[in-house]
């Protein structure tokens, strides 16, 4: 991916745009994982994974907030309104992810039926509606007994996955046909990070450590590359097996801008991060190879990642049905000057945008990515795996109605921007907004808010907001103007 010098002129267009140049199988979807929707940490015999763990602890997110309940999704009195829901907005796919310990409780070994026998069903129930699921193998919930062994950091990792991608693969393959392996990697890698820094009460800043610390970066590649691997070794496993399906991870990519008054140091970071966090995985996965200048960097520096000569080559070779992209900002990078000389770059947002949870608001670098995949990738099939925004105050429900405007503008941007993609030659092939519905964003609590669904917490009652209704008419075609983001 270049290095994008910021124009102003290129901040959020506001111009109206129809959904017409998207394929009648066209997957229109929401996103969401499990430990952020189910709650029910035990029922059923489920296992503890981090981020039980995680939010035992009131440092992580504060005294209250924890997976308990969420947004009572295991309960299929309450998801099946839900699928009603989808259907009524015209939602065509469905991502969702199953919970590694509901499975597996241990991590490895002993499956759980009742596990299996709940996915089963969930599945059944989306199909009955007409909506065709997408299956996350893992989004973050590690077993709490493989962390205790080093999750991604252990090489063992690898086989831990791909045993349990084994298990998911024997026990739904008759059912869906396309998985999502991992989700977002280097995000992961960052929230344990921070997890760790909150758990020893240091402050962590204002901006949280998503780009690797020099003090981290081996870490860092070292469970990014066992996780690459992981994903690999599943590929095969499905191939071997003789199973039909598409199987892709879901990688969170940040288009890199740097202004116009950068340094060297900066472009040097700039480039650093690109590397690090996104042609990490577009040249292994595509190229069989990892990016040169970090590979060096690691050298100078005698930094150990537990990279063997082979390892790019072997997750190229698996040859991966789709690439799920997770868009929604860029990064703004500039050298810290506190930091090393050599490598510290940090992220940050600039005045003059308009400015998300996540970051600028900037659908066209949205366009710009899907551009650099087609261009510079070989251009693969596509799954928007995830895009959304959450904007500050802006889910408050009033007179029984939710109008998040901004929402609704950021939707049909990015579908704009996934528009114009189509109409040059990009293979998408799906859009997920994430997320369905409000739900447990994290560290961040129950304060921060995706959902096209707005969810009432203190009695579970649901409502769509403005930006459902407007993505409902995207998908059907309409054009939606400014003016209809805006309801009194
Ligand atoms: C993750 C989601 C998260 C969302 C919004 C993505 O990084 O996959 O789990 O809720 O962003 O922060």
């Amino acid at each position: 991916m270049k290095i994008f010098a910021a124009l102003c002129s290129l901040v959020a267009s506001s111009s109206a745009i129809s959904a017409t140049p998207f394929p009648p199988d066209f997957q229109w979807g929401a996103s969401s994982a499990a430990y952020q929707i189910e709650g029910a940490v035990e029922a059923d015999g489920k296992g503890k994974s981090v981020w039980d763990y995680y939010l035992s602890d009131k440092k992580i997110a504060g005294p209250d907030v924890n997976g308990n309940t969420a947004i009572n999704f295991y309960d299929r009195n309450q998801y099946l309104k839900d699928i009603a829901l989808f259907k009524k907005l015209g939602l065509t796919s469905y991502r969702f992810s199953i919970s590694w310990t509901r499975i597996l409780p241990d991590g490895t070994g002993k499956i759980n039926e009742k596990g299996i026998q709940h996915y089963r069903q969930f599945i059944c129930d989306l199909k009955a509606a007409g909506i065709k699921p997408l299956i996350t193998l893992y989004h973050w919930d590690m077993p709490l007994t493989l962390a205790a062994r080093g999750g991604w950091l252990n090489r063992d990792a690898i086989g831990w996955y791909a045993d349990y991608a084994k298990v998911i693969f024997d026990n739904f393959h008759d059912l869906a046909d396309q998985f999502v392996l991992v989700n977002e990697p280097t995000v992961e890698v960052a929230q344990n990070t921070l997890a760790a820094e909150k758990l020893a009460g240091k402050d962590v800043g204002t901006y949280p450590p998503l780009i690797p610390k020099k003090e981290n970066l081996g870490n860092a590649l070292k469970s990014l590359n066992h996780i690459l691997l992981a994903s690999a070794a599943a590929q095969n496993i499905f191939r071997k097996s003789g199973y039909e399906g598409a199987l892709g991870i879901a990688v969170p990519l940040f288009p890199i801008l740097t202004e116009k008054n950068a340094i060297a140091a900066d472009i040097n970071d700039a480039e650093m991060t690109d590397g690090i966090m996104n042609r990490w995985f577009l040249d292994s996965i595509y190229k069989g190879k990892y990016p040169e200048q970090v590979l060096s960097f690691l050298a100078l520096n005698k930094i150990d990642a537990d990279i063997l000569p082979e390892d790019a080559k072997t997750i190229h070779q698996a040859n991966f049905g789709f690439i799920g992209v997770n868009y929604y900002a860029p990064l703004y990078i500039r050298h810290d000057l506190n930091g090393d000389s050599d490598y510290a770059p940090e992220f940050y947002n600039p005045d003059d945008q308009k400015i998300a949870f996540t970051g600028p608001v900037r659908p066209d670098q949205l366009e710009r990515l899907l551009a650099e995949l087609r261009l510079n990738y070989g251009n693969p099939d596509v799954l928007i795996t995830e895009n959304g925004a959450a904007f500050k105050d802006e889910d408050i429900k009033v007179n029984g109605q939710v109008n998040d405007s901004n929402r609704c503008l950021y939707i049909r941007d990015h579908i704009g921007a996934v528009a114009k993609a189509l109409e040059q030659g990009s293979k998408v092939k799906g859009y997920y907004v994430w997320s369905s519905h409000d739900n447990l964003e994290w560290m961040s609590g129950y304060r921060t808010r995706f959902g096209l669904i707005y969810v009432d917490y203190a009695n579970q009652e649901r409502t769509p907001k403005l930006s459902a209704e407007i993505y409902s008419r995207l998908i059907k075609g309409e054009i939606i103007k400014d003016g209809d983001c805006y309801r009194s």
